[in-house]
């Protein structure tokens, strides 16, 4: 069976891409499902944040040609499997863009993750070459938003992209869901913010809101997604109901 793709995307930096990728990816995991992260930001933030380390081998070669099964890497957790970054990834943006075919590299390299239940695309913050692979590999888009002012500020470029995408290169593309992020509930801010995205994009929205949680912050220096390093907290949570809308919406 093939799996379903997911894309991370949001061209500002600071949303909530990577944690969303690799926590959505720890629970899908530990629900049994077979998750693969494929991380293509250079920063390489989920390939540490699973407690990876960015050398060998990396998404820089699977965009080269080499064969998906060749570059998986499985985690410390069982069921989740990555395909790490390094900063030479960088330098793979500059490459695609001059070949013709360069946008659908990607979605070539993924033909063949059979193995794989879910794939979670990782992108960098921007909408350059790397994210329009990963878009045009992808069947579902996230965009995790920060609940802050000017939170809507670019995602009508955004979803521009993602509409010029599905045209040229990918019909199969869809937004899976729009994710705030980094709610601070007790604020008038968030709260405002939270409401003009729901008056927005409706239903789109995901129900859940993941809340600012020291413990969701604290978590990738531990190499460990929140549903690992604290259970109980209410990132943790928050990120339980998320991958179980995502599930219902599949
Ligand atoms: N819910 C949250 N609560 C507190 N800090 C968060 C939360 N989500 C993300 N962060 C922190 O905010 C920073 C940016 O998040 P990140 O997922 O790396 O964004 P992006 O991938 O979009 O650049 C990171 O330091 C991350 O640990
Ligand atoms: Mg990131």
């Amino acid at each position: 069976m093939k799996p379903r793709v997911y894309a991370f995307a949001n061209q500002k930096g600071g949303v909530g891409k990577t944690t969303t990728a690799i926590n959505l990816a720890a629970c899908l995991a530990e629900a049994g499902e077979r998750s693969l992260v494929v991380d293509l930001d250079p920063q390489a933030n989920a390939t540490s944040g699973l407690g990876m380390r960015a050398n060998g081998t990396s998404s820089y070669d699977l965009l080269d040609g080499a064969p998906l099964e060749e570059l998986v890497k499985p985690t410390a957790f069982d069921n989740l499997f990555l395909v790490p970054s390094k900063p030479e990834l960088a330098g793979a943006a500059v490459e695609l863009s001059r070949h013709d075919d360069g946008d659908r590299y990607l979605a070539q390299a993924l033909e063949h993750a059979d193995g794989f239940d879910f794939v979670l695309l990782d992108c960098p913050p921007s909408l350059g070459p790397l994210t329009v692979n990963a878009l045009a590999a992808a069947d579902r888009v996230i965009v995790p938003v920060q609940t802050e002012y000017y939170a809507l500020e670019g995602l009508a470029q955004l979803v521009q992209s993602i509409n010029l995408i599905k045209t040229r290169l990918n019909p199969r593309l869809e937004i899976a869901g729009v994710l705030l992020t980094m709610a601070d509930g007790r604020t008038r801010l968030s709260a405002d913010v939270e409401a003009e995205v729901r008056r927005h994009f409706g239903e789109l929205v995901f129900t859940a809101v993941v809340p600012r949680s020291v413990r969701v912050a604290e978590a990738p220096s531990h190499g460990l997604p929140v549903t690992h390093y604290d259970r109980r907290s209410r990132g943790a949570e928050a990120y339980w109901k998320v991958a179980m809308e995502l599930v219902e919406r599949r």
